[in-house]
């Protein structure tokens, strides 16, 4: 490993041979579903929820033979001390309207489900033809608000997760892996 991925010590979850597995799994579901639904005209929208989800997403967008269209929004966090209210704010929004279109929200990872149930809710008020959720990563232990997601990569246990677009004060998104960060002395990688 690089050196700057030593200064917390990790260990990994998820190699990069399993996130590769996941992505085409997941891109092979999604194209078997939206075969013959969506087109040149009407490419599926892949709307990735940043920053988090951006590894993923070009990653899984390549996986999928068919015509896609990529956007992004960005959300402001509800606040640690928030427990279920919920609230996120908009800070980047889509560029265009998503009215009639095939929608799918790519999330790295869902965890107690509050910025996922904000942006349902939300975008299914713009008036989609269909709206479903795509995540790599689901750790259900953390959960506050029931979602529902549509195509799940891997549930993952409740530990502090960085890799492959995870990160801790915003260092790590580049690592090719998912990997645990260990308290000091537990490191195995
Ligand atoms: C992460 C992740 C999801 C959200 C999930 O984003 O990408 O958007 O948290 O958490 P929740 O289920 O508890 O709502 P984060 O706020 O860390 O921003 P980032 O993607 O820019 O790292």
């Amino acid at each position: 490993m690089r050196d700057y991925w030593r200064s917390e010590p990790l260990r990994c979850l998820i190699g990069r041979e399993e996130i590769a597995a996941v992505v085409e799994e997941l891109a092979g579901r999604i194209s078997s579903d939206y075969q013959g639904e969506v087109g040149i005209e009407e490419p599926l929208l892949m709307v990735g929820i940043l920053k988090g989800a951006a590894t993923f997403l070009s990653d899984i967008v390549r996986a999928i033979p068919l015509p896609t269209a990529l956007d992004f929004m960005a959300v402001s966090s509800y606040g640690a001390s928030t427990t279920s209210s919920g609230v996120v704010r908009i800070l980047h929004d889509l560029g265009s309207s998503i009215e009639g279109r095939h929608v799918i929200i790519v999330e790295d990872i869902v965890d107690t489900g509050l910025t996922l149930q904000y942006l349902q809710q939300h975008l299914a008020g713009r008036g989609p033809a269909s709206l479903r959720v795509c995540a790599l990563l689901d750790k259900p232990d953390r959960r506050e608000v029931e979602v529902e997601i549509d195509y799940c990569g891997r549930q993952v246990p409740d530990e502090f997760l960085v890799g492959y677009g995870l990160d801790l004060d915003e260092r790590y998104r580049d690592l090719p892996f998912v990997a645990v960060i260990e308290s000091e002395g537990e490191e195995t990688t």
